[in-house]
């Protein structure tokens, strides 16, 4: 009964036909879906983060204006994905503890401290457009929901890194000290975007069943293969260079090749030995418990409501 109910399971996959909530799934893909789509989400929660650490200290109003908007998002796209994640059964405070325990991961890169206001330029443009390489992707994702809250985001994240590569592209074209600070921002930040991708495809756990599932739709490398091109070219269109020896465009294979990337590095900092990291989650923790009374009220009214009394 269980085999004949995954083959039907597989064809459906094979038709790209969407899974929805109520549709019969394998326990593990499931469970897949809640590891990889809960991440996806405590990313975009932490992500907040390192670019809200320049809202008050933006050059300018309309700076202000645009990293607000772009902090505010996030904050958004966060909370589609933690929607999306619950359709699976799983409920928010559990996903919350899951992220303040360190049980479940969330992307490295937001491990990495912002130094100067190059760096919300650096996370605009490559940060957020390794984002959209891999969410573009993920539009095409086999889960219903997550397929929706991608299509939904990607919209977003196409003004996010517009406004990242303005910011470097000013710089770069500014002051020699403005252009130093963009092309030490594009040091600090272009391996560890490379980094986002995941491991090299022999070496990650989870692609198999992904591309099986069809929850992936192009593996690690081949998302960070198309990232690296992209961004290749907006360096050289302002001048700044790629802190990489080894990148060389490969005629045969029409993209760049690059160098080894440091799995060492990568490895440390998923596991909690980033410069961040515990910075992040005592000010996620600090923030969950200061919003207490906001969760209280929330519900404390649903409940009137419910029960039909008057508010
Ligand atoms: N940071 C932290 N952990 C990572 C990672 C990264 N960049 N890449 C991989 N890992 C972890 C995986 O979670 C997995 O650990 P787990 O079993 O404990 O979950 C392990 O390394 C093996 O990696 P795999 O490649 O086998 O894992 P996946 O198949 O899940 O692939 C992924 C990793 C490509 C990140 C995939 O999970 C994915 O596409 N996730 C959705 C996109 C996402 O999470 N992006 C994060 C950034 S969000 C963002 O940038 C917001 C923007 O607005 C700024």
């Amino acid at each position: 009964m269980e085999d004949r109910k995954e083959r039907a399971f597989q064809d459906k996959i094979d038709a790209e036909l969407k899974i929805e909530p109520k549709d019969w799934m394998p326990e593990k893909y499931r469970r897949h879906l809640i590891r990889q789509i809960s991440q996806h989400a405590h990313s975009e929660i932490i992500g907040m983060q390192p670019e809200g650490n320049w809202i008050t200290r933006a050059p300018s109003l309309r700076a202000k204006m645009v990293l607000i908007a772009k902090v505010q998002d996030e904050a958004g796209h966060g909370l589609y994905l933690y929607s999306a994640t619950e359709t699976l059964g799983i409920t928010r405070n559990e996903l919350i503890t899951q992220l303040q325990t360190g049980k479940a991961k969330y992307s490295n890169i937001f491990n990495y401290p912002t130094l100067t206001w190059a760096d919300v330029g650096a996370i605009g443009w490559l940060v957020d457009g390794a984002a959209i390489v891999n969410q573009q992707s993920l539009r095409r994702t086999s889960y219903g929901p997550y397929s929706r809250a991608m299509i939904r985001i990607c919209k977003e994240e196409s003004f996010h890194h517009r406004q990242g590569y303005e910011i470097m592209s000013k710089m770069a074209l500014g002051t020699t000290e403005q252009q130093e600070m963009a092309q030490d921002a594009l040091d600090r930040w272009w391996w560890p975007s490379l980094m986002m991708f995941g491991p090299h495809d022999s070496d990650s756990a989870h692609t198999s069943n992904a591309m099986q599932w069809k929850i992936k739709r192009e593996t690690n490398d081949d998302l960070r293969q198309v990232f690296v091109d992209r961004a290749v070219k907006q360096a050289e269109l302002i001048g700044l260079t790629i802190p990489d020896s080894e990148l060389k465009w490969n005629p045969k294979n029409k993209n760049y090749d690059f160098g080894k990337i440091d799995w060492n590095e990568f490895w440390e900092v998923v596991n909690g030995n980033g410069f961040c990291n515990k910075e992040r989650i005592n000010n996620h923790v600090k923030a969950h418990e200061e919003g207490k009374w906001v969760r209280d009220a929330a519900i404390a009214y649903t409940e009137k409501n419910k029960n039909g009394a008057r508010a």
